[in-house]
């Protein structure tokens, strides 16, 4: 069998619904919001980009980010694998093309923030490259960044 080819697509109208219904696993529900809710909030946001996460040509997961304030950073909003299709490879292969792409868009930093937590993400964001920056926002959000 080979390896399915994971790629970031854009949502259509045809589409939209399908994104809607991929959901983390219960435990983890409390770290992202629901993918319905990130589409909602990327329409009354002009910078966000946001897209589906597939597996050859099956939607797999849901990824969206927006320019840091300074214009060098790149900011990940939401991220997500559906439970049924985590442990893959394909939260790596995901991330990776978004990080990929961002020197060409001019960007020298990516950035993200996490609840901590036992079904949290942060493991998986170490394994990428990100750290923690030390910093806490208020809803009790930390901060990872990876220079590009
Ligand atoms: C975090 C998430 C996107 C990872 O997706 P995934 O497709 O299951 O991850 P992968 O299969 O690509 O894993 C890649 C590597 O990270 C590791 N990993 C995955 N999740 C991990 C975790 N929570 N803690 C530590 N390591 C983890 C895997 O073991 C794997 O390691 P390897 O490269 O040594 O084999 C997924 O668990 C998820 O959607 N979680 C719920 C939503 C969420 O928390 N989003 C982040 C909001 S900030």
């Amino acid at each position: 069998m080979t390896t399915p080819v994971v790629t970031l697509r854009e949502i259509t109208a045809e589409t939209v619904r399908a994104i809607c219904e991929l959901e983390p696993h219960e435990a983890q529900s409390g770290f992202v919001a629901p993918n319905a809710v990130s589409i909602a909030q990327a329409h009354f946001n002009p910078a966000a980009v946001f897209r589906a996460i597939y597996a050859d040509e099956a939607p797999v997961g849901f990824i969206m980010w927006r320019p840091g304030d300074d214009g060098a950073s790149c900011f990940l909003w939401r991220f997500m694998i559906d439970g049924r299709h985590q442990g893959k490879g394909y939260g790596r292969e995901a991330i990776a093309l978004w990080l990929n792409g961002l020197p060409a868009l001019g960007y020298r930093l990516a950035q993200l923030s996490y609840l901590p937590g036992d079904a949290g993400p942060h493991g998986f964001y170490l394994v990428q490259g990100f750290r923690d920056t030390g910093e806490q926002r208020a809803n009790g959000e930390r901060l990872m960044e990876l220079v590009l």
